[in-house]
């Protein structure tokens, strides 16, 4: 029997270094895209997917995430009292007892901070979103990893294609057999150096069953110094089912600034009341 999918992990506790100063005194995944934090991105993709319980791996200085997912008590009373529209922040609030917060003391990698999610996640399979991969679709990613899901069960991550060049940023899948949009997952290898088995990244989406906690339990440091996530999937493999999923939609790697304009000016395009403007502006800009 296939066990369906109702946790969701985000790993928030990084210091978004990438990002200074602007991620001095706020979280990175607060960052918006036009008007909306990454996070909230990730969360709404994660509930449109079927998800339930929401769990945040966090950690010091990230209070903000929390205090988003709550009521702002001030800001709607004084709302109503000027008879204002609450349509862009009513559903940001999560039922009550979700979203859960637990801390990751230390950063000691991302196999570590999923880790610190095990008691919360219990005997279920969960997915993981990285928030900074901003995806863009319809169904949206997770749910179309979810409905893959329900045909092949095991553990499924995103697969996507990127330049040779890019390989050592990412883990990546050594495939297999390809079926539609599934990929038959026979090794995974985080950052390689050197030449690397495939061209086939894993873009921050994860449907993983519960044994990788165990795994990650004594999972030692991997690239870079730090507990890899990748590496205690790769233990998986032959022993669950293990697939890659190719998204039909558009990644948008909002860790890298790049990437991150890149979403801003393809969201604010696509947007009716601003889209306009933005396109006669850029117009302009580009002569
Ligand atoms: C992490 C994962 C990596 C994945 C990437 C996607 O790396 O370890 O396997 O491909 O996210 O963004 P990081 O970006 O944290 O170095």
């Amino acid at each position: 029997m296939i066990k369906p999918v109702r946790k969701a992990v985000f790993p928030v506790a990084g210091l978004g270094t990438r990002f200074l100063p602007a991620t001095k005194a706020m979280p990175k995944e607060m960052l918006t895209v036009v008007d909306k934090p990454l996070i909230q991105y990730a969360v709404e993709e994660a509930l449109e997917a079927g998800i339930e319980q929401i769990i945040f791996v966090t950690g010091r200085g990230k209070s903000a995430l929390e205090d988003h997912f709550d009521i702002s008590y001030e800001l709607e009373d004084t709302m109503r009292a000027r008879g204002k529209s609450l349509a862009a922040i009513d559903g940001i609030r999560q039922k009550p007892g979700s979203p859960v917060y637990v801390r990751q003391q230390e950063p000691l990698g991302l196999g570590h901070a999923v880790w610190c999610a095990r008691e919360i996640v219990g005997d279920e399979p969960f997915a993981v979103l990285l928030p900074d991969e901003l995806m863009v679709g319809t169904p949206n990613f997770l749910k179309q990893m979810v409905d893959a899901y329900a045909g092949v069960g095991g553990n499924i991550v995103g697969a996507l294609e990127v330049a040779d060049s890019e390989t050592d940023k990412y883990g990546i899948i050594s495939p297999g057999a390809v079926d539609g949009r599934l990929t038959e997952v026979t090794g995974l290898v985080e950052k390689p150096k050197g030449k690397a088995p495939s061209n086939l990244m894993i873009p921050g989406r994860y449907i993983l069953q519960p044994e990788v906690m165990r795994i990650l339990e004594t999972q030692g440091a991997g690239a870079g110094g730090e507990i890899q996530l990748t590496d205690a999937m790769a233990q998986l493999i032959g022993k669950q089912p293990f697939h890659g999923f190719t998204f039909d939609g558009h990644r948008y790697d909002c860790g890298d600034k790049a990437g991150y304009i890149q979403a801003n000016l393809a969201l604010a395009l696509a947007r009716e009341d601003i889209g306009p403007s933005v396109r006669a502006f850029a117009q302009s800009l580009l002569g």
